[in-house]
This record gives structure tokens, sequence and C-alpha cells, in this order.
């Protein structure tokens, strides 16, 4: 990822093109993945914000091929996470570039300390993640 956008904190991963394939009901996020083709690959990745979620959250599909979330704020000043190339890692965009594994656990940089994961379960080809 280029400097400058690290300094403007400006990550890979996008929001879902297809906006109805995620709900977020009583404190649980189900992403179908049948309408989200952004995660079909192991080491891709989809941010959800908004639509009252209390934090922005990242979705990864890990290079395990399970399914991982993260509360999507950097512990250091808060910017968005990408996952690496580098299987079971993720790193967020700054020029910091703390990076964790996916447990959550810092491995490197600034990061004050490690970043807060989400418990995930996959069911009837959805991801059903608790947000608290
Ligand atoms: S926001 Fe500074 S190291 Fe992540």
């Amino acid at each position: 990822m280029g400097f400058f956008k690290r300094l403007l904190g400006i990550c890979q991963t996008r929001e879902p093109s297809d906006a109805g394939c995620w709900m977020f009901v009583k404190s649980e996020i189900s992403v179908d993945l049948a309408r989200t083709p952004e995660l079909s690959l192991k080491g891709s990745s989809i941010r959800l914000e908004g639509r009252s979620l209390p934090t922005r959250v990242l979705v990864v599909h890990g290079h395990d091929g399970e399914f991982y979330a993260f509360v999507n704020k950097c512990t250091h000043a808060g910017r968005r996470l990408d996952p690496l190339a580098d299987p079971g890692k993720i790193q967020c965009c700054s020029i910091g570039k703390s990076t964790f594994d996916y447990t959550g656990k810092k491995l490197s940089g600034t990061a004050k300390g490690d970043l807060k994961s989400l418990t995930t379960e996959t069911k009837d080809n959805k991801v059903i993640i608790k947000s608290s």
C-alpha cells in the first residue's frame, strides 16, 4: 500500500457491493455469503459500517477457510484494517503498520494493544457475528 494512502488511512477493504447482503438485528450481524462475492476467496475481506452498528466491523475470509471478524479500529489511532497476503495476519492502514493475528493479538507496530475480535459462526451459508 502506498505511503500517501497510509498517511490518509485509506485501506483496500471495501464495503460490499450488494448493500442488502448483511443485516444487523439484536446485536447480531448476519452476512449472506451467497450475496457477498467479495468474501468468496480465502484472504478476502469486507467492512461493515453504519446501520446502527455500535462499531465498524472487518470481516475476513481467512486463509484457513474460517471467517473472522474484528472491531475495525486499530488500537493505536483507530485506523481501519486489511488482511495481508501473509496468511493469518491483518494490518492497519497507517504509517505505523500495526499487525495482528486472526485472534486479534498484536504482533508488531505501535498499536497499544490487541484488536477486539468478535465471535463468528458459519451457518446456512451465512456468517453470524456477535457484535458485542
Ligand atoms: S493506527 Fe497507528 S499503528 Fe494503527
